[in-house]
């Protein structure tokens, strides 16, 4: 499987590139409640399908506390993929917080987390695509929004706003805002992913003068569109198939913890 943009062509190279397994295992458990958000401001782009992979990585193969919070009120697609799997007595190693945005039991986002940040190692939060309030709630308190969706102008049409949106909530985030956005669902037999990011680039490039882009920008891992992302539903992802989200995830992680063991 390769699922990087610029293939490195030795380990040195790619250890350049990712932070060790070993290195974020410390520093997230010395640190816990090390919030990530997934979301853009669009619908049915893969967000829940990599808040599953994404948790089953930290905790199958990283061996850390994870909590999953579904915020999403319309779909709820990580709870009832939850619900599903232990009903059919699944072992499912993170633990799943529902957030209602709505009705008597609503909380805001701010509170939900504040309440969960000593309590687990890693927080995944699940967006969903319309609700725009949770979204800047999230911006406001994660220190790495994912950002992923289709190598298809009709989702990478949505990024632009989506960023805008981050960057504005971001400047009351006390510990700052990265954002990595990433393609999922790749055929890396085709040219699809350039030719989407060249598109991006100049759709980015063209954005009004107001506009502050977020602090970290730097996709270089996408995501393949392997049939497993889809069966993910009712067959729990064996470790093998969570290895190219480990890369994307040490890559992502890898500014973010230099620059806190630096300082
Ligand atoms: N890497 C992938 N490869 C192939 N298909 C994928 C991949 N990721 C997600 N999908 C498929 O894309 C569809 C949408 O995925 P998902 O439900 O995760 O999106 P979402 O952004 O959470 O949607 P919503 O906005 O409704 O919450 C699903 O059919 C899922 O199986
Ligand atoms: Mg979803």
């Amino acid at each position: 499987m390769s699922n990087w943009r610029h293939k490195p062509q030795t380990d040195d190279e790619l250890n350049e590139l990712v932070v060790p397994v070993k290195q974020i295992i410390r520093w997230l458990k010395t640190r816990r409640g090390f919030i990530i958000g997934v979301g853009i401001l669009k619908g049915g782009t893969g967000k829940s399908t990599s808040v599953l992979y994404l948790a089953l990585y930290c905790a199958l193969v990283l061996n850390l506390d994870v909590a999953v919070v579904d915020t999403d009120d319309n779909s709820q697609s990580i709870s009832r993929w939850y619900a599903q799997h232990l009903a059919m007595g699944d072992t499912i190693p993170f633990t799943l917080i529902e957030h209602p945005t709505k009705g008597k039991d609503a909380i805001s986002l701010k509170k939900r987390l504040r309440s969960l940040r000593d309590q687990h190692d890693v927080v995944i939060v699940d967006l969903g695509g319309g609700d725009k309030e949770t979204f800047i709630d999230l911006c406001e308190q994660a220190r790495l929004l994912l950002m992923p969706s289709a190598p298809s102008g009709w989702e990478t049409d949505r990024i632009q706003a989506t960023l805008q949106t981050a960057s504005k909530a971001a400047r009351i985030n006390q510990d700052g805002l990265d954002v990595y956005n990433f393609f999922v669902k790749c055929d890396f037999t085709s040219t699809l992913a350039e030719e989407e990011r060249e598109a991006m680039a100049v759709d980015l490039s063209e954005e009004d003068e107001d506009f502050v882009p977020p602090p970290f920008l730097h996709p270089y891992f996408d995501i393949s569109k392997a049939p497993h992302h889809i069966r993910a539903w009712s067959f729990i992802p064996k470790r093998g198939e969570l290895e190219e989200w480990g890369l994307l995830v040490r890559h992502a992680m890898k500014g973010i913890i230099e620059e806190d063991e630096a300082a």
